[in-house]
Parts: structure tokens; sequence; C-alpha cells
């Protein structure tokens, strides 16, 4: 791993990402002494501010955003200390040089954390260009949106690629940085168990599940032109399949990791009846949890076609998972936030119970990233008794809840993890290149499918599990959603 960097600088400094996870995860990795002692962290922004002012509003974005037990004054004061604050307006280069000059000496290295509208990638890497804040000792980070197609998305990637090499991107994926998610390669690759059984000999199906109970929460500009598929399914949910689906890296490192989720993603087998592999879904007026809440459009303030929610039908074309679906779904306005990957195994074999009267359900294997995080195999058991009536058996949880086998651990924000990453110089929770365009191509076949087939959202009922096409794309395999 290379030297921490000196110095850290936040593009949309002023935006909701910074102040309810950026500036929140930078004060929680100050205080507990993870940032070297001179770091500074300059943010930018449209708005004109001093670093007091910047050093005003990050209080009060910590104020709002930080548990009460991570309050402790002086602390907070220490981290406003490292904030400093030059505005900018990315979309002309005249202001980069005075943004230089803000940083000073960046000879002991910058990382640069991108969070701007998609239309300011290309003026700020110019403007970074022009004021020399793009050498060697120079690192950028980049998060979504990352283009909404293939197309778009290698624009924006060359564009950067002028200025940074790929050693220098690190791409986010939020998803990537969250304990749990980080688990499951723990789950697979530290335990001998699960492996022989890993593949199509062994799975009957995976289901990966990521729905939400919000709606649209303000970013109606962004998610309108977007949909869930290429807000949730094009990168956090095809991360989660990648790391079910991976063969074991051979160390843990960037490159090997990245080489084998790569892998998984290109063979991804393209979706050309999406009409039958794919639904969607766009959320009517209904309830979640006790509240009611109005349709997507009326939210909206217009007529949409936006899908808000999205299930798929995918397979991995490879020897392991060859005839295994991998169910896919998300949504907003959901019945639940739950977030989950459920593997179901086959059968066994023979069952040596059923002339005793035994019935057998095949294993299953729940991952709840969140709310609750816990990893729960399904077993079968016997009923304690003389079995005079025959043998009864009953699935019974194995379970591992890694709240209470980490109680007094403190549950990190995922951000908090990859910008101490991106300052530590650390790829290997970072999309590279080729996965995201893997992504995209499949994406963009879906989304092609969709035109070419004439396929509409189907209405859903707020606080539902999405429309009933989602139950039926799974019950015509006998699948039945784990809800
Ligand atoms: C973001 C999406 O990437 O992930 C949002 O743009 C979504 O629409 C969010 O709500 C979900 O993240 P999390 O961490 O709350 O599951």
């Amino acid at each position: 791993m290379t030297r921490p960097f000196g110095k850290l600088l936040l593009f949309g400094a002023t935006g909701d990402l910074s102040q309810r996870m950026l500036l929140p995860s930078l004060h929680g990795l100050h205080a507990d002494g993870l940032l070297t002692d001179g770091l500074t962290i300059t943010g930018t922004a449209r708005s004109e501010m001093d670093d007091a002012g910047f050093r005003a509003f990050a209080a009060k974005a910590l104020d709002e955003f930080l548990p009460d037990d991570r309050k402790d004054p002086a602390t907070i004061q220490g981290f406003l200390d490292r904030l400093h604050y030059q505005p900018l307006d990315a979309s002309t280069i005249e202001g980069f040089d005075a943004l230089a000059t803000k940083l000073g000496d960046i000879s002991g290295g910058l990382a640069i954390f991108l969070s701007t509208a998609p239309s300011l990638f290309g003026p700020t890497i110019e403007g970074l260009k022009s004021a020399g804040l793009t050498g060697d000792n120079v690192r950028i980070s980049l998060e979504k949106p990352l283009g909404t197609d293939l197309d778009t998305s290698r624009q924006i990637n060359d564009i950067v690629a002028s200025a940074f090499p790929e050693e220098r991107t690190f791409r986010i994926d939020h998803y990537l940085g969250k304990e749990t998610v980080q688990n499951i390669l723990a789950l697979r690759f530290g335990n001998a168990l699960f492996e022989p059984s890993w593949n199509a000999r062994g799975i009957d199906h995976v289901q990966i599940t990521v729905s939400e109970t919000v709606g649209l929460e303000g970013r109606a500009g962004y998610y309108d032109g977007s949909g869930a598929l290429r807000d949730m399914v094009q990168n956090h949910m095809l991360q989660l399949l990648a790391l079910i689906a991976m063969e074991p890296p051979s160390r843990f490192d960037g490159t090997a990791i990245r080489d084998e989720k790569v892998k998984v993603l290109r063979s991804l087998r393209p979706i050309t009846d999406a009409d039958k592999l794919t639904v969607t879904g766009q959320y009517g007026p209904g309830a979640v949890g006790a509240k009611i809440v109005g349709s997507y459009e009326e939210e909206l303030g217009r007529p949409s076609t936006t899908e808000t929610f999205v299930a798929i039908k995918a397979h991995v074309d490879n020897w392991r998972w060859q005839g295994v679906p991998f169910y896919l779904r998300s949504g907003k306005r959901m019945a639940e936030r739950r977030s989950e990957i459920v593997v179901q195994f086959k059968p066994v074999p023979h069952s040596i119970f059923s002339e005793r009267g035994g019935a057998l359900q095949p294993n299953t294997l729940v991952i709840r990233l969140q709310p609750e995080e816990y990893v729960r195999l399904l077993v079968m058991a016997k009923e304690p008794g003389l079995d005079r009536d025959g043998v009864r058996l009953r699935e019974v949880p194995l379970d591992l809840s890694l709240t209470t086998a980490f109680a007094g651990t403190r549950r990190r924000i995922a951000y908090e993890r990859l910008l101490l990453d991106l300052i530590e110089g650390d790829p290997t929770l970072f999309v590279r290149r080729d996965e995201v365009e893997a992504q995209w191509v499949w994406i963009d076949a879906i989304r092609q499918g969709w035109i070419d087939q004439g396929v509409r959202p189907k209405p859903y009922a707020s606080g539902s599990w999405g429309p009933n096409a989602a139950i039926a794309l799974t019950e015509k395999d006998d699948v039945t959603w784990n809800e």
C-alpha cells in the first residue's frame, strides 16, 4: 500500500451526499485517529463561502447526521480545523488556478472526490489539468451517475482517462463499502463448507432483493432520467451478483478480485426476451408502514414511464452456473427496506425419510445485508419425539447474527471505508472500468429490449412487493420470492 495522501479535495462539498455521508464519514475517520495529522480537507462548490462558512456548514451537517454518542465537541472541533473551502464554478476553467493556490503544496499527495452533476465531469477534468492538479501524486474518485449507458459511460471514462490513468481512478459503488457486502467474501472464501456445493450441482437458484420504502426523496431530476434498472441494478445489484458468482480469486487484492468479478459480468447471458425475463413497475398510491403515500407521478408532478421497480431472471453462462437462475429485484416504496441474498440449495439426491413420512426442504442460505445483518442457514432437524406416527422433520435456522457476534464494534458508514481506501490508495473495493462497461453492456440490451418490445412499467401499490407479474416471473419456475 502506498503512503497516505496529505490532502483531500471534495467537489460537490455542499451537496446532499457530502452532508449525509462524506463529512460524517471523514469525521468518523478523524475521531478514530485514522487521518494523518496534517491531512487537510478542502471543499469546493458554487456557493460563495470562506473557510469559516464551510466549517459552520459542516458543523451543522454533523449535528444533523452524527449519532448523539459521536458528538464530542473537542473531536468535532479538531475535525473542523482540517476543513477549508474554495468557491468554484466548475463549468469554466477560470477558477481552477485559485483552487490550486488554495490547496498549496500537494507534493504530499492529493485525493480528489468528485460528486457533481455528470455534465461537470468534462469541465472539471479540463480545469484540473489546466491548474496542474492531475500529476502522478493525484488520485481521483468518481461518484455515480457515471453515464446513462455504455456510450456515455465510455465518454466519461475517456475524459477522466485523459488526465488520470486507471490505477489512479477510483470509481465508487458504495455497496462495496458496506461491511456485510465484504462479508460475502469472508463467508465464501474463509469457510471450506460452502465452496463444494457453490455451483449448479448444489444450488437451485439465487435471489437478490434490494427493496426500499423511500420514494423519490427530492431527487426527481436525476431519478426520472434513470429508473430502477440504471439506479440500482447496473451497479449495486450486479456487484452483489458478481461477488456471489465469482470464482475464488488467488489473493485479496484489487487485481485478483476485480479480474474474477469482471469475468462474471461478462458471462451474464444477454437478455433478448426482455418481455419474458424482466418485469418493470411504477408505484401507485398506497401505504408504507402506517404512512399513506402518493404515486410516483404525483410526487414527480407529471406523467412518466420511468420504472421504480424491476425484476429480472438472469443467468451466468459459465460452467459453474449453467442452468442456475439469478432472480434480481429492486424497487422503491416497497413493503420493507431490505437487502438480501438468498441462496437456494438443491434437494438431497435421495430421501431416506419419505417412507417414514418425513418431508425434507432443501437448505436455504439467507445473507441479510440490511437493515439487519445476519447469515442464516436453514437446515433440517428432527422434531423431538418417539416418531410412532412417522418422523417429523422441520426446518430450523442456524443463525449468525453479525450484530450480536460483533456487538461493541461500531458499524461504520460505507463511505468511511471507501474514503480511507482512497486516501491510502487501495483500489480493491472500487469498480474498474472494464467492470463498469460489462455492466452497461448487459443493462443496455435490457433497455433496448424494453423499447423494441414496448415494455411499460406495470402499476403496483406503494407498500407492496411490486407488480403481480414479478411474482409470476419466479412462480412459473416453481420459485417463490423470500418475503
Ligand atoms: C443509491 C441510489 O445508489 O443507493 C438510491 O441512487 C438508493 O436511489 C441508494 O436509495 C440505496 O443505498 P442504501 O445504502 O441505502 O441501500
